[in-house]
């Protein structure tokens, strides 16, 4: 395994973040689950709509990005930096996903997208630096509210349109198992009024990205 040096960490980070927010991912080489789905016509407003739901996870998977990545600066342990790191390879894939749905559907990413990146980079940096039991709670819970979250959107989604379900769908599938993978590995339940916190900071990212 190779020894890196503070900075070669502090310049790998600093390439995953403007890969995130500019660049291109390093995703797995997995098919983009849209592919081979026929697109299906929506009026203006149910597109714009869309859109506006498809921000929101695109912003969202930008956040998970840096929450691992600031999660792995401070975790302890060497097997669950390494869990981190390749459970981050495939929040690249959702990235990636959700980047080209917004791309079909003639609309941008989050304008805030380096806010939502500097913040979860320090609140990742802060769950791992509380040791890996807690670390791996937070990114359990996380992955947890993820999973709702992808509910209540499948559901607003219009049955028409597949293309976007078929990546809603797979990711609900990646997310349950990143939360499955974080408490075999030693992750603890967090308290329930960290839970409700998280839970409001997530409010203020999906009502906005949903409009900017
Ligand atoms: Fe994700
Ligand atoms: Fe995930």
């Amino acid at each position: 395994m190779r020894h890196y040096s503070p900075i070669d960490q502090f310049l790998i980070h600093a390439d995953t973040a403007l890969r995130t927010l500019a660049g291109k991912p390093l995703a797995t080489h997995r098919p983009y689950p849209a592919d081979d789905i026929e697109d299906c016509t929506m009026d203006a407003a149910e597109s714009k709509h869309v859109a506006g739901l498809m921000r929101v996870n695109h912003s969202g998977e930008v956040s998970a990005q840096a929450l691992y990545q600031g999660q792995s600066i401070t975790a302890r342990n060497k097997a669950v930096r390494e869990k981190l790191q390749q459970a981050a390879q495939e929040e690249n894939d959702h990235l990636v996903w959700t980047e080209n749905r917004l791309q079909e559907l003639g609309e941008h990413t989050s304008l805030l997208n380096p806010l939502w990146y500097m913040g979860s980079f320090a609140i990742g940096a802060f769950a791992g630096a509380l040791g890996d039991k807690w670390n791996l709670g937070f990114l359990a819970e996380t992955e947890h509210q993820v999973v709702r979250h992808l509910d209540e959107h499948l559901n607003k989604i219009p049955a028409s349109d597949r293309r976007s379900r078929a990546i809603l769908e797979q990711m609900k599938i990646d997310e349950a198992r990143h939360a499955t993978t974080a408490l075999d590995h030693g992750g603890a339940a967090l308290p329930l009024p960290v839970k409700k916190l998280m839970q409001a900071m997530s409010k203020v990212m999906t009502r906005t990205a949903y409009r900017v």
